[in-house]
Parts: structure tokens; C-alpha cells; sequence
């Protein structure tokens, strides 16, 4: 039998540790991160090429919600939540469409594309139809991403607006069109995925196809990068600058949920393919390939790839503490015609082979972390860094800090501290 006691693991002077199991897998603490995380926080959608037109909806779940993201008809992107307000059936079942409006399949009552309710049959004259308007939420876009807040009260988005602006901005002077999307259901917690993703510890060994024209360590002004990446970097620098693509790092201001780097690729690749030859014509204001790869993260759920020929973005949904969708989708110049220009298998192998490698990994991950015998163990200073940042920034999320966790002199200690006030606290499977 095991005392709490007993799984803390020896301490290492300074050395981070990962979250508890029980964060892993525990249904309580899923329903948390969705209501403190998921509904709070600026989450990515969908691109704008996907509902070119006003009518052109595409819907989203995100936890109990589905919801409507419609181009209205004076060329608005809205936000709905998927919910008549008569008796709350949902109104668009598929997953994208076109409608002029939206008429609810149970009781015909019609909205416009704005969400106003506009006819409502066989009501009484002392109901009135403007007040009963689809509800709605926050949707910003910016660069033709969209980016929605379920809150009431949603946190300011001026600075990631004006931060993923200055980086996007070259790269979203022509419009873009979906070429692939790839719905994926992975079996592990969002955040077994985001620290999947927050560490390339596993890419030498996890992303042969990835590693053909991407260093797997290495960190603008990190002496610990590799040599080799270091003189590229530095090449690509002054590149970019000639190139004005060179808006310095920003890697989580203050805490906040983004980061926005560029990103040299190896010598020979001058985009995320196999043979590092192109794979679609030049998206942007750009007059060659080789400008590196733009990656954007978001907390919790998106990563972007920005190569010179096309984008790669991954969108996580979670389902439940076990489970989460991610769709990935890559875009490609919207005048490329397919076959001429472009083979939409070329485009996406390098990050449909990725991806499904890390979903392997993440469910053989989660599986592990669900064992009555797992407890965090430590975290590379050199490769883990960012696992260690996104459980600060996660505990920071639920109005939690490393110091209320306990006393002790390390990070990990006060996570595994935390572990032992949640074994004392409810019945979760340990002997
Ligand atoms: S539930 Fe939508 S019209 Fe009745
Ligand atoms: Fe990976």
C-alpha cells in the first residue's frame, strides 16, 4: 500500500516536476478546466476562408456548447450559441453549412444571421420577438483567424490582437483556402497533449519526418541550443530583418496565454515538407520560400504553423477528462489550383505524420499517467522547460499558485504537496 507519503519522489534541488496524476484524469477536475479555462479563456475556431460568404456558418462544440460561427450580411463573423430560444433545440446540426437563415428544425422559429429572432408562428401578442434574440458571444478575428471567448466578462485581447497582427500580418496579404482538415478524437487530456507539445524531448525520437527540417532543440538566445542551430538562426535573423519579418520573440508575456517565434529551418528545407522543396505557391507578401517557419501557441488550445507556402493550424476541443478532439487543418494560397499547383497528400504529410505520431504518444502517455503508481517525475531543465512554464501557467488558471501548493524549496515539491491535500480530499483509485 501506498501513503501519500511514500509517492513523493527524492528531491532535486531546483528541479520542476509535472502535475499530479489526478489532473490527468480525474472527471472533477475536468469539469474545472472547462469552466475556469475553457469558459474564460480566448480560444481559437476556425479560419474565415472556411464561411467566405455572408450565410456561411461552421459550428464548434466546446464542452455542453455547440455553436454557430456565421458570416453575417454585412460581412460580420458572429458567434451564436446553438441553442433555440424556445425550448433550446439546437438549430444547425451540421458541421458547416449555408443558410439565409436559421430556422430550428423542432418548432420553425426563424433568427436572422445576426442572431435576431425575426418570426416565431402561432406565439401570442404578449411575447415580443426582441426578446428572444439568439444568445451570443465574443469573436474576434484577426488576420482571418478566429478567435471566440465564451465568458461574460472576457479578458482583453488587446495584446494578443496587436501582438499576433505584427507577426501575421506578411503572411495574410493573400487570401488562403483550406487544402486539408483531418478531425482527429485522441484518447488523453488536453493537457497530456499541451505538454506533448511543450517539450521536443520525444522529437528525435517520436518525429523523424518532423526532424528532417526542424532542430528539435533549440531556443532564440538559449545557450544550451545546438550549435548548428544557433549559426542558422543567427543567419535567418538578419534575413528577416532585411526582410522586416523580424518582431522579436514574445514567449508568454507576464503570464499571458501566446507565443509568437520564428523559427529557422535545416539547411536545405525551405518549408515543412519531406524533400524540403515547396509544396504550394507563396502565400503573403513574400518573394522566396526561405523565411523560416512562423509557430504560434495558445493556451489552451491551438498551435500554428506559418511556412511560406502553407499554414498548419490544430485546434483542441476537450471531450472529457480522457478524451479530446483535434482537428488540423492546412490552408494553402486561395488561387492555387489543385493538381497544377499543389497535391493536397504533399502539403500535409509532414504534420498529418507528425500530429498522429503525437496523438500515439499522448495515449500511450495517458494511459501510463492514469496508473495508481504514477507520480510526477522530473523535468529536464534543458528540454522540459516549457512543461514546467504550462503547469504554472495552468495552476495560475484555477487561482492556484506554486507557493498556496506548500512550502518547499522546489516546484515540484508544492505540485506533489498539492497531490497529497487531493488524496486526503477525495477517493480516487490509490490502494
Ligand atoms: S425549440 Fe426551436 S422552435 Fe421550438
Ligand atoms: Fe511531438
Amino acid at each position: 500500500m501506498n501513503s501519500p507519503a511514500a509517492l513523493k519522489p527524492t528531491k532535486a534541488g531546483g528541479t520542476a516536476f509535472g502535475l499530479p496524476g489526478i489532473y490527468y484524469w480525474s472527471e472533477p477536475h475536468f469539469r474545472e478546466d472547462m469552466s475556469r479555462i475553457f469558459y474564460r479563456n480566448w480560444l481559437f475556431a476556425a479560419h474565415e476562408c472556411e464561411i467566405p460568404n455572408p450565410g456561411d456558418y461552421v459550428t464548434v462544440t466546446i464542452g455542453r456548447d455547440s455553436l454557430i460561427l456565421a458570416r453575417d450580411n454585412a460581412g460580420v463573423v458572429r458567434g451564436h450559441f446553438n441553442s433555440c430560444r424556445h425550448r433550446g433545440s439546437i438549430i444547425c446540426h451540421q458541421s458547416k453549412g449555408h443558410a439565409q437563415r436559421f430556422v430550428c428544425p423542432y418548432h420553425q422559429w426563424v433568427y436572422g444571421l445576426d442572431g435576431r429572432l425575426e418570426q416565431f408562428r402561432l406565439m401570442q401578442d404578449d411575447c415580443d420577438k426582441r426578446d428572444y434574440p439568439l444568445h451570443s458571444f465574443r469573436v474576434e478575428v484577426v488576420c482571418g483567424f478566429i478567435f471566440i471567448n465564451l465568458s461574460s466578462a472576457p479578458p482583453s485581447f488587446d495584446l494578443a490582437r496587436e501582438t499576433f497582427t505584427r507577426f501575421f500580418s506578411p503572411h495574410c496579404t493573400t487570401p488562403v483556402k483550406v487544402c486539408v482538415d483531418i478531425d482527429y478524437l485522441v484518447k488523453a487530456n488536453w493537457k497530456t497533449i499541451f505538454d506533448n507539445n511543450r517539450e521536443c524531448y520525444h522529437c528525435a525520437s517520436g518525429h523523424k519526418e518532423f526532424c528532417l527540417s526542424n532542430f528539435d532543440f533549440g531556443m532564440p538566445g538559449d545557450p544550451r541550443s545546438s550549435a548548428e542551430f544557433l549559426t542558422a538562426h543567427a543567419t535567418a535573423q538578419q534575413k528577416w530583418e532585411h526582410l522586416r519579418l523580424s518582431p522579436g520573440p514574445v514567449n508568454f508575456p507576464n503570464g499571458e496565454w501566446f507565443r509568437c517565434m520564428r523559427f529557422p529551418l535545416k539547411k536545405g528545407f525551405v518549408t515543412e515538407s519531406l524533400s524540403g522543396e515547396p509544396v504550394a505557391p507563396i502565400i503573403g507578401d513574400f518573394s522566396e520560400y526561405d523565411i523560416g517557419s512562423l509557430r504560434i501557441v495558445g493556451l489552451p488550445n491551438m498551435w500554428f504553423h506559418l511556412n511560406a507556402d502553407y499554414f498548419m493550424t490544430t485546434r483542441l476541443t476537450p471531450i472529457s477528462a480522457a478524451e479530446t478532439r483535434a482537428r488540423v487543418v492546412w490552408y494553402v494560397r486561395a488561387d492555387a489550383v489543385e493538381g497544377r499547383d499543389y497535391d493536397p497528400l504533399r502539403v500535409a504529410d509532414v504534420w498529418r505524420i507528425t500530429s498522429e505520431q503525437d496523438w500515439k504518444l499522448c495515449e500511450m502517455n495517458q494511459q501510463g499517467l492514469q496508473s495508481s503508481r504514477y507520480v510526477p517525475g522530473p523535468l529536464s531543465r534543458t528540454a522540459e522547460q516549457g512543461v514546467a512554464d504550462f503547469a504554472k501557467w495552468y495552476l495560475a488558471q484555477l487561482g492556484r499558485t506554486l507557493e498556496d501548493a506548500g512550502g518547499h524549496g522546489d516546484d515540484g515539491m508544492r505540485l506533489i504537496d498539492r497531490v497529497d491535500s487531493l488524496i486526503s480530499s477525495e477517493t480516487n483509485g490509490f490502494e
